[in-house]
């Protein structure tokens, strides 16, 4: 078979890990070949390529990225966009292709998977919110950035008797504000899942304060005030109607300083947390979605997506990735409410 490979939506570290396991066995096992499609859906859209062979993956598993690029494009909202997919992949010889991505791009695998093109799809998103399966790649590495960062900014609150409040991202989960801010001991942590009482943060800030410690508040992007509204970077809608995220922080923060008359300053983590090399979890779990990826393809058995269940890697229907999105349960939230300003 001709195989083609593409990675879609936002980055994450473990794409390139992958890649590699699907060419190395792909190529090394079954003798198939692969065709890399660049930058998400818009490769075969625009029947934009590169090569993609055993050379092309060596010494890509440590890098962060990757190698065949990335992009929000929903060939759905394109004129004539499925026929301009087929047409480019019949010109390539692509006979099936591993679709690589979180809900936007799975969910563009899954229609197309109705329409009769042979695709598996590997889940991966930082924000670990896909129900089907237990954990994505990419969420490890981001909670590991985000709790190191947390870990530096105690001891400069500490120095500067501030509050200092870590934005992280996660739209409608806080999975990532939840590990990470368990992980480095945060004092307050806000998620999108649970809306908070502003003056309810403040006393919790002024309790820590009197510890003589400094407080730590960790927010997700998408948490929002008791009554109020998403702080949103800008109105625009991507290709898939998401608004671009961004300024709770700033927003908390200054609530915060007027509320405590004490110092309060905003750190936004961005795209640090899906920048750089991936931790070992994140590489064996990519590794091994990877190898039984090109499994799935090898047998013939399209419409699937690999799924990790407890240690074991699965396979779901495509569809399943994406209709229910993975939220914190509350009983998760109670558990680190224990430490919230104390
Ligand atoms: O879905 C992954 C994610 O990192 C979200 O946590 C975040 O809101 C979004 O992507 C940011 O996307 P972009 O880099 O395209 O602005």
């Amino acid at each position: 078979m001709r195989i083609g490979v593409l990675t879609g939506g936002g980055d994450c570290p473990g794409l390139n890990a992958v890649i590699r396991a699907v060419v190395r066995k792909g190529v090394g096992q079954y003798g198939h070949e692969f065709v890399g499609f660049r930058d998400g859906w818009r490769g075969p859209l625009e029947g934009l390529t590169r090569p993609l062979g055993i050379p092309e993956v060596r010494g890509i598993l440590p890098r962060g990225g990757t190698i065949l690029g990335s992009s929000r494009t929903n060939p759905f909202k394109v004129d004539g966009g499925v026929d301009k997919v087929r047409a480019n992949l019949a010109e390539q010889g692509v006979d099936a292709l591993v679709a690589i991505g979180g809900e936007d791009t799975l969910g563009v695998a899954t229609k197309l998977d109705e329409l009769g093109v042979r695709v598996v799809g590997v889940p991966k998103t930082i924000d670990n919110d896909l129900s089907a399966t237990d954990y994505t790649f990419g969420f490890d590495t981001a909670v590991n950035i985000a709790m190191e960062a947390i870990d530096r900014l105690h001891t400069t609150a500490e120095s500067h008797h501030r509050t200092l409040v870590v934005e992280v991202m996660g739209r409608h989960a806080g999975w990532i504000a939840l590990h990470a801010g368990l992980a480095g001991g945060a004092n307050v942590i806000l998620l999108p899942e649970r809306e908070f009482d502003v003056d309810q943060v403040a006393a919790y800030v002024e309790k820590r304060f009197q510890t003589q410690y400094a407080p730590i508040v960790v927010v997700a992007e998408g948490a929002q005030p008791v009554g109020g509204q998403l702080v949103l970077h800008n109105q625009a809608l991507d290709a898939f109607g998401h608004v671009r995220f961004g300024g709770i922080g700033q927003w908390l923060a200054d609530e915060i300083e007027a509320k405590t008359g004490k110092e309060a300053r905003t750190v936004v983590l961005g795209h640090i947390q899906r920048g750089g090399t991936p931790t070992a979890f994140d590489r064996v779990l990519a590794t091994r979605f990877g190898l039984h990826a090109i499994d799935a393809a090898h047998e013939g058995d399209f419409g699937k997506m690999v799924a990790l269940r407890g240690t074991d890697i699965v396979r779901v229907p495509l569809a399943e990735a994406t209709t229910v999105l993975k939220t914190v349960p509350v009983d998760r939230y109670t558990e680190a409410e224990v430490f919230f300003g104390s």
